[in-house]
């Protein structure tokens, strides 16, 4: 039902070439939505990465890539005629989001967000914008799982980033109407999962016979997600009823909350494989434990995760191990 209601459409996903945003496009596509993607290969990470994220795109039909940065090129002419954009675009890196790099988040989340909610206000016929937020809003939250009505106290300059764009969300939709609704990922994983993540982490170190570091103790949890699992919910974010979603939020995880120790052991047993593993400083800015009440997410739209912690690893196994150099 939720596909069908995008065929045909006018679709912009923001950090085409990104994780999350290469996926979603694929699947829009899918669907029979034509869809722009906008990127511009910041070189957080190896761009050449992102080049073979788009692979599986370039060259489909109702597919287009626009090269464009959201801080300081012109969205006005690049939104015309959309009816769907999914901003996934962003400065990601949580630990590494402190001192000198900040104004890179400032600028890639912040000003980023607020030049494309600006430009939306011009666009007739827009449906829905889509927001990425991030489940680091919640920082060391003192409820677990933790609802979207809870507080957030960011316990990292990115997690501040993140808010801040959520907040001007808010803000658009209830002064100019914008209908927009954001989105709180926990920890995403699967194929195409950025290389500085701690499961492409985990998997390169694996396959190279490298030291795994782990930071802390290792007894921080996570909430991981798998990547499926939130294109899907996007798409319901886009095609569910405006009066019920516009200028909400809400939370996605993935509903299996285990310890890194943990995942590195299920890693291990799925790759069949181990190496060995060296404990550094926990971080400043890594969130003890995340946890997601997803209530909302499946009242309103229909969120269920379908893919559980050891196939989704096994699929990331499997990618990984193609990205082999
Ligand atoms: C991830 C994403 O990187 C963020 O962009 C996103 O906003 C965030 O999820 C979110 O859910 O909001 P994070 O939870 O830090 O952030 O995800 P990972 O980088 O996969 O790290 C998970 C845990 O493993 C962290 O505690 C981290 O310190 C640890 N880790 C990571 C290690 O112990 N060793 C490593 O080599 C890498």
């Amino acid at each position: 039902m939720t596909n069908s209601a995008l065929a045909g459409t006018r679709c912009v996903v923001t950090g085409a070439a990104g994780f999350i945003g290469s996926h979603l496009a694929d699947r829009l596509l899918g669907a029979g939505a034509t869809v722009v993607g906008i990127d511009c290969f910041t070189d957080y990470y190896d761009p050449a990465v992102k080049h073979a994220n788009l692979s599986a795109l370039r060259g489909r039909p109702g597919f287009d890539l626009v090269n464009c940065d959201l801080a300081t090129d012109d969205l006005q002419n690049l939104l015309e005629g959309a009816e769907f954009v999914f901003h996934e675009a962003g400065q990601p890196g949580v630990r590494g989001s402190w001192g000198t790099s900040f104004p890179g988040y400032v600028r890639n989340n912040v000003s980023a967000t607020q030049r494309l909610l600006e430009a939306a206000r011009g666009v007739g016929g827009l449906r829905r914008i889509i927001n990425a937020s991030s489940s680091s809003v919640y920082g060391d939250a003192e409820t677990l799982p933790t609802g979207e009505d809870v507080l957030p106290l960011p316990v990292s300059p990115y997690g501040v980033t993140k808010l801040a764009a959520e907040h001007l969300c808010r803000v658009y939709a209830r002064v100019f109407e914008i209908p927009v609704v954001s989105l709180r990922y926990f920890t995403v994983y699967g194929p195409r999962q950025r290389p500085d993540m701690a499961f492409m982490r985990f998997c390169r170190a694996i396959l190279a016979g490298d030291e795994i570091t782990i930071n802390g103790d290792g007894l921080q949890t996570r909430d991981f997600t798998y990547v499926d699992d939130i294109v899907t919910a996007n798409l319901a974010a886009a095609t569910a009823p405006a009066e019920q979603v516009v200028g909400k939020t809400y939370n996605l995880g993935g509903g299996a909350r285990i310890a890194v120790n943990d995942v590195l052991g299920l890693l291990f047993d799925v790759a069949g494989r181990r190496t060995r593993v060296r404990y550094v400083d926990a971080q400043p800015g890594d969130a003890l434990h995340t946890a997601a009440d997803t209530d909302r997410a499946r009242e309103y739209l229909s969120f269920r995760p379908t893919v559980g912690l050891e196939a989704g690893l096994q699929q990331q196994w499997q990618w990984a191990q193609t990205m082999r150099p």
